[in-house]
């Protein structure tokens, strides 16, 4: 015991303290490079948030998709009234009742126009998916109306404040589920800014030029297809040429026409597309020249000239709204074999036809106007099926809850709109979906 506790000689002790010493800086050093370390890290980690917060700002604030949409949505557009709502019951997506699936081989094309606003609801995409869509078409975001939101005159040359938010949404929609995706129209007498109608024709005639080339070579490679001009023809079947114009309230009286000195500007526009996206397919649109008419004829003789000349076209548009608005819209009903007369006409002279916007109105719903818009849409789908130049069965709108007619005085008496469209605002499939379903063939 004595021994343990001998009193350390002075070298001893000056030994010991020295290794005190040295445990302690080192200790000390080992805790400050601890404290060292913890704080790069977390200040890389800091940065690197703040790097990542900077991106995720810059795709939540800054992307295309969402400050456009953001901006589409705000900008709404008086002059394109967007159909009143999608209907609210949050019902699941109803499935198929009583249809067995078939497996057939070879299915046709089933398209709808969207709006962006369609994808709010997520019934939208999720019906156009089980219901075998495979197209979506723009229903008005390529329209100069809307891509031109916001310009004038002064400021139409600034393509960089041209805005594409509503189409790249309906672009970015169609890419996740693998669908076509047609734009729609960029010369048309309608839905274009105010500012057009004060400028002089040379002016007019360069915006033309501008847009067509602008919008074709910022989507090539995106859209399948484009309507290049929409509605260019009178009933006659002329492109109410140079001469006739006269401010009337004739809505198929064109300021183009009037622009151009007649309908070069038809010719001139596909010239323009086609050059700036030479993969593109191009059409041209328009209604009430279905069937075999004085208007189709004047359409396909056209066409046919268009590519006698060498000028750029590869399809025609068959709009078919079907049915009669008193004084408004006064479409009537094309005869099937009439339309796959036609459909063949163009096929022998090379060209692709597409039904575009299949609609038709229904005024008082019974049993048997029912049966009937479900026979005529079936009977009309099964022609383009049918026709081997006939690439798709494209219905205007998805459910009746958002035609375009919703909006529209009068309104059918006993106030069920005119459910023109497959799908009810529940999203429910309509007997007429049914027969265009089995017309098409589809799974
Ligand atoms: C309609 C849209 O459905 C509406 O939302 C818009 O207010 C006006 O235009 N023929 C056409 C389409 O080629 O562009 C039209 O679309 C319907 C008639």
């Amino acid at each position: 015991m004595v021994k343990s506790l001998r009193i350390p000689s002075f070298k001893q002790i000056q030994l010991i303290l020295l290794v005190i010493f040295i445990l302690g800086t080192l200790t000390a050093l080992v805790l400050i490079k601890k404290q060292t370390d913890t704080r790069s890290r977390a200040s890389s980690d800091t940065s690197q948030e703040a790097e990542s917060g900077l991106k995720t700002g810059n795709v939540s604030t800054g992307s295309d998709t969402t400050a456009s949409s953001g901006q589409y949505i705000q900008f709404g557009n008086p002059q394109l009234p967007q159909p009143t709502t999608i209907s609210t019951p949050a019902a699941t997506n109803p499935t198929p009742t009583a249809k067995p699936v078939q497996a057939f081989n070879a299915h046709a094309v089933l398209g709808s126009s969207v709006s962006p606003w369609y994808f709010n609801d997520s019934r939208s995409e999720a019906t156009l998916k089980q219901y075998h869509f495979s197209l979506l078409a723009m229903e008005n975001e390529l329209k100069p109306q809307m891509v031109l939101w916001g310009l004038d005159q002064n400021s139409f040359m600034d393509t960089s404040r041209w805005n594409w938010g509503g189409a790249d949404q309906e672009i970015s929609v169609a890419k996740r589920n693998g669908w076509q995706i047609h734009g729609h129209t960029l010369v048309w007498h309608s839905n274009n800014p105010t500012f057009f109608n004060n400028l002089p024709n040379d002016q007019l005639k360069t915006f033309l030029q501008t847009y067509v080339t602008t919008v074709t070579s910022h989507y090539c490679g995106q859209l399948d297809s484009l309507d290049v001009v929409n509605e260019a023809f009178g009933d006659d079947g002329n492109p109410l040429p140079s001469g006739i114009w006269t401010p009337t309230s004739d809505y198929s009286i064109s300021i183009w026409n009037k622009a151009f000195g007649g309908s070069d500007y038809i010719k001139l526009a596909f010239q323009w597309a086609h050059a700036a996206c030479p993969s593109m397919k191009l059409y041209l649109n328009d209604y009430n020249a279905e069937a075999m008419n004085s208007k189709s004829n004047g359409i396909y003789t056209y066409i046919k000239n268009m590519k006698a000349q060498g000028v750029p076209i590869d399809g025609y548009g068959m709009q078919l709204h079907q049915g009669n608005i008193s004084g408004q819209f006064e479409y009537g009903f094309a005869d099937p074999t009439s339309v796959a007369n036609n459909m063949k006409r163009f096929a022998d002279i090379g060209v692709l036809v597409r039904i575009s916007e299949y609609d038709q109105l229904v005024h008082d719903h019974t049993a048997s106007t029912l049966s009937d818009q479900a026979k005529k849409a079936g009977a009309l789908a099964a022609v383009c099926y049918a026709a081997s130049n006939c690439t798709s069965f494209t219905v205007w709108g998805l459910t009746d809850g958002v035609s375009w007619y919703n909006g529209i005085s009068p309104q059918p008496s006993d106030g069920k709109g005119y459910t023109p469209l497959l799908f009810d605002t529940n999203f429910n499939p309509k007997a007429n979906y049914w027969t265009v379903h089995d017309a098409l063939h589809l799974p």
